[in-house]
């Protein structure tokens, strides 16, 4: 209990630490710095969907994310001072197991070292719930979060064909990736 009390208050006042800092001497503090992780809400939605449809040629639904809440999935946003919502993760936990169902990052951020914040906050979760293993699907043309999911220690450890929906009524397969979490 005493562990959870203080992990709470280190974290609000290093954040008040580094708001103060980036207030009063604005170059002593990155962005990333600043960037806070919260749970989704509904209210969430008109941004993250505005995101979701920015970056991916088959975007989630209203429906579909409204459907993460009600399944009880674990969905979080992350949020910068100027931009506001920039990021979601949607990860679900159950028997031991995580899955990443989700990962997105607004176009405007990409290559600056969100996404690996964002990976790092799901495993933080995941860890926390006691899950032991990790688990997500990628497509194999995304070179980009294949990049950061092998750098997060993510192996491949097999495919599923036909997974995700493709140009022209085609189908792509789907690398399978896990990380241990012991
Ligand atoms: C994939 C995604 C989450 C990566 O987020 P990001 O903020 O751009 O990634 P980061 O800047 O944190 O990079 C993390 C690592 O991945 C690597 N990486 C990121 N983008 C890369 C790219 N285009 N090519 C090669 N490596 C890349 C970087 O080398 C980096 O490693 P480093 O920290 O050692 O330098 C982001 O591009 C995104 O949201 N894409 C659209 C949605 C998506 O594809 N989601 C995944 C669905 S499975």
């Amino acid at each position: 209990m005493y562990n959870i009390i203080d992990k709470v208050k280190s974290l609000i006042f290093y954040d008040a630490d580094r708001e103060f800092f980036a207030k009063v001497f604005p170059d002593s503090v990155k962005a990333i710095d600043l960037l806070r992780f919260r749970r989704m809400t509904q209210n969430d939605l008109p941004a993250v969907i505005a995101i979701e449809q920015q970056v991916y040629n088959y975007p989630w639904s209203e429906n579909i994310f409204r459907d993460c809440f009600k399944i009880g999935y674990s969905c979080w946003v992350c949020e910068d001072a100027q931009e506001g919502v920039i990021g979601y993760g949607i990860l679900s936990i159950a028997a031991g197991e995580a899955h990443i169902m989700n990962i997105y990052l607004s176009p405007k951020v990409h290559g600056q070292g969100y996404g690996r914040r964002m990976m790092e906050k799901l495993i933080d979760i995941a860890q926390e719930k006691r899950a032991l293993s990790m688990f997500l699907e990628v497509r194999p043309s995304n070179t980009a979060a294949i990049a950061l999911y092998k750098k997060m220690g993510f192996n491949e450890i097999g495919m599923r064909k036909d997974y995700y929906p493709a140009a022209d009524g085609t189908r792509e397969d789907a690398v399978m990736l896990a990380l241990e979490l012991l």
